[in-house]
C-alpha cells in the first residue's frame, strides 16, 4: 500500500474532529519515559511521537454513553453530534451491500460483530477480490481512538477514516469508483426505507455521500465494549480466577500496560478529559528481513506516512479488548493464536527461521526497548492468556441494537 492511498483522501468530507489540534511531531523516546523531544540530529534515529495538544471539550449533544466511572467520554466532533436517527441509519448503512461499487460488500462483510468486527482473515479481501496488506481491524471502542487503521498518523477521525474504505483505490474496499459514487447514491434512494431515514437523521430527504459517512461514523460511535469481566471485577461484580489475578499481575509486571494501557488497553487513546497526548507507534519485531530491521515491503507501519527510517515496522498498539474472538493477530495476522503472541512478548520479538520472511526480530535494531526478553515461565504465559481471555464483552459481541438490521427485518 502506498503512503498515498492512506493519506487523507481528498473526497475526505467530514470536517476531522481533531482539525484543532496543534500538530507537531519531533523524536522521542519510545517508552515514554522522557518528556523531552531529541535533538534535531538525532531525529532520524527516533521513532516519531506526535505531541498533540486538545482544546477543552464542549459535548455537541446529550449522547447517554453509559460508562463505568473509569471510562470518560469520548470527544464526538462539533459538526456530527449523536443523535438516535443518525446511529439507526448508519446501522443500516454500515450493513448494506448496495455500498459497494459492486453491490458485493458492505462493511459489516469485514467487520463481523461475532468477532467483535474484524473478519477472521489474516489479511482482508476487498470487493474486487484483491488481497489487503494488513487485516481488517476490530472496530471495538474505536470512538476514543487517537488515531485510525493500522498505522496513519496522519487519520484522527472516524470522519477522516471513512473515506478510505469507500473510495479508497490501493487498495480496494468498497470499490466505489468514480463511475459508481452516483450509481450507489441512486441505489440507496430506490430503496423507499431511505429517505425517511435520512429525514429523520438530518431534517431533510437528501441523500449524499456527506451524509452517508456522518451517519455511520456515528453507528460506529456506539461499537461501545465496556461489560467484559474485568471491567465487573473492577466494578466488584465479579472475582477472577487464581490463575487470570496471576495474568493480570504478568500484564503489569511485563509491561503490556505501557502499550496497551489505560480503560481501552492502548496508548492512542483520546477522551473528553484529554488534553495532551504523545502518539506513538511502535515496532514488536515481528520481522526483521535483513539485520536492520526490514518489514515486508508492502506494510512498513508508520513509516509509510512519516518516511522516518526509524519508524519501519512501527505500528499503533491496538486496544485488547474481546481479543480473544479477533483471531488471527497482528496487522497482517501472522500470529494466529494468542499463544504465539504472548511468546513473541515473552521472548522479545518473533524468529522466522526458513521462508521469504526469515529472520530475527529479537534482534531488530528498530524494535522498541520495551519489547525484550522476559523469563516468564510456561505458567506465567497462559495466565496471562486467560487474563486477556477476561476482556471479552459477550453483551457487546450480542447487542441486538448493534446487529444486521437486515436479518432482524424491521426497524
Ligand atoms: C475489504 C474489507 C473491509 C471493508 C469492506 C471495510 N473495512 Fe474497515 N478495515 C479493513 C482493514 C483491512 C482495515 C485496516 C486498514 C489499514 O490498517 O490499512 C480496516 C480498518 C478500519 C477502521 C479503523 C479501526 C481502528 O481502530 O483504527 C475503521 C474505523 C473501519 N475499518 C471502518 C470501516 C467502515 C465504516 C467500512 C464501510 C464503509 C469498512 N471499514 C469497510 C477492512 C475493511
Ligand atoms: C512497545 C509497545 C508494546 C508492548 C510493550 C506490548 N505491545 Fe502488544 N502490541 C503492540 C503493537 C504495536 C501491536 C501491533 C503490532 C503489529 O501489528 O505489527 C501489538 C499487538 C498485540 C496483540 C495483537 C492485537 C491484534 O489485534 O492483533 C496482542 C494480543 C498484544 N499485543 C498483547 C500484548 C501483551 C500481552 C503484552 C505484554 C506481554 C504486549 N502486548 C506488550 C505494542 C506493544
Amino acid at each position: 500500500m502506498s503512503a498515498r492511498a492512506l493519506f487523507a483522501h481528498p473526497r475526505a468530507g467530514g470536517a476531522a474532529l481533531l482539525c484543532a489540534l496543534m500538530l507537531a511531531a519531533c523524536g522521542g523516546d519510545d517508552d515514554g519515559q522522557t518528556g523531552a523531544s531529541a535533538p534535531e540530529d538525532s531525529r532520524a534515529a527516533s521513532p516519531t511521537v506526535l505531541h498533540w495538544t486538545l482544546p477543552e471539550y464542549v459535548a455537541p449533544d446529550d449522547w447517554a454513553w453509559n460508562l463505568p466511572d473509569y471510562f470518560p467520554p469520548p470527544r464526538v466532533p462539533a459538526d456530527n453530534p449523536m443523535r438516535a436517527e443518525k446511529v439507526a441509519l448508519g446501522r443500516w448503512l454500515f450493513y448494506d451491500k448496495r455500498l459497494s461499487g459492486n453491490g458485493t460488500q458492505a462493511c459489516a462483510t469485514c467487520h463481523e460483530q461475532r468477532r467483535a468486527f474484524s473478519d477472521g482473515r489474516a489479511r482482508a479481501l476487498g470487493s474486487t477480490g484483491v488481497v489487503h496488506p494488513r487485516g481488517a481491524m476490530a472496530l471495538v471502542n474505536v470512538a476514543w481512538n487517537a488515531t485510525y487503521t493500522w498505522a496513519n498518523s496522519a487519520l484522527p477521525s472516524l470522519e477522516r477514516q471513512i473515506p478510505n474504505p469507500i473510495f479508497g483505490t490501493e487498495p480496494v474496499e468498497l470499490g466505489v469508483s468514480d463511475d459508481a459514487v452516483a450509481v450507489v447514491l441512486e441505489r440507496l434512494r430506490a430503496d423507499s426505507r431511505y429517505p425517511a431515514m435520512f429525514a429523520a437523521a438530518f431534517g431533510t430527504e437528501q441523500i449524499s455521500w456527506q451524509r452517508i459517512m456522518q451517519a455511520i461514523a456515528s453507528f460506529e460511535r456506539t461499537l461501545v465494549s465496556v461489560n467484559s469481566r474485568y471491567d465487573h471485577y473492577l466494578q466488584g461484580k465479579a472475582t477472577l480466577t487464581d490463575a487470570e489475578l496471576n495474568g493480570l499481575r504478568v500484564f503489569h509486571e511485563a509491561q503490556c500496560d505501557t502499550c496497551h494501557g489505560g480503560p481501552n488497553f492502548t496508548d492512542q487513546f483520546i477522551s473528553a478529559d484529554t488534553r495532551e497526548i504523545r502518539v506513538r507507534y511502535h515496532n514488536v519485531g515481528l520481522y526483521n528481513l535483513d539485520g536492520q530491521g526490514a518489514y515486508p515491503a508492502d506494510s512498513e507501519g508508520v513509516f509509510e506516512i512519516t518516511a522516518n527510517l526509524a519508524d519501519i515496522g512501527a505500528f499503533r498498539a491496538p486496544t485488547l479488548r474481546n481479543i480473544e474472538v479477533s483471531a488471527p493477530y497482528m496487522h497482517d495476522g501472522s500470529l494466529a493464536t494468542l499463544e504465539e503472541v504472548v511468546d513473541l512478548f515473552a521472548e522479545g520479538g518473533w524468529h522466522i527461521l526458513e521462508g521469504p520472511l526469515a529472520g530475527d526480530g529479537r534482534a531488530s535494531p528498530l524494535k522498541s526497548r520495551l519489547v525484550r526478553a522476559r523469563a516468564l515461565s510456561a505458567q506465567e504465559r497462559a495466565d496471562l492468556v486467560a487474563f486477556l481471555k477476561t476482556l471479552t464483552d459477550p453483551a457487546f459481541l450480542t447487542d441486538p441494537s448493534l446487529s444486521d438490521p437486515f436479518q432482524e427485518g424491521a426497524r
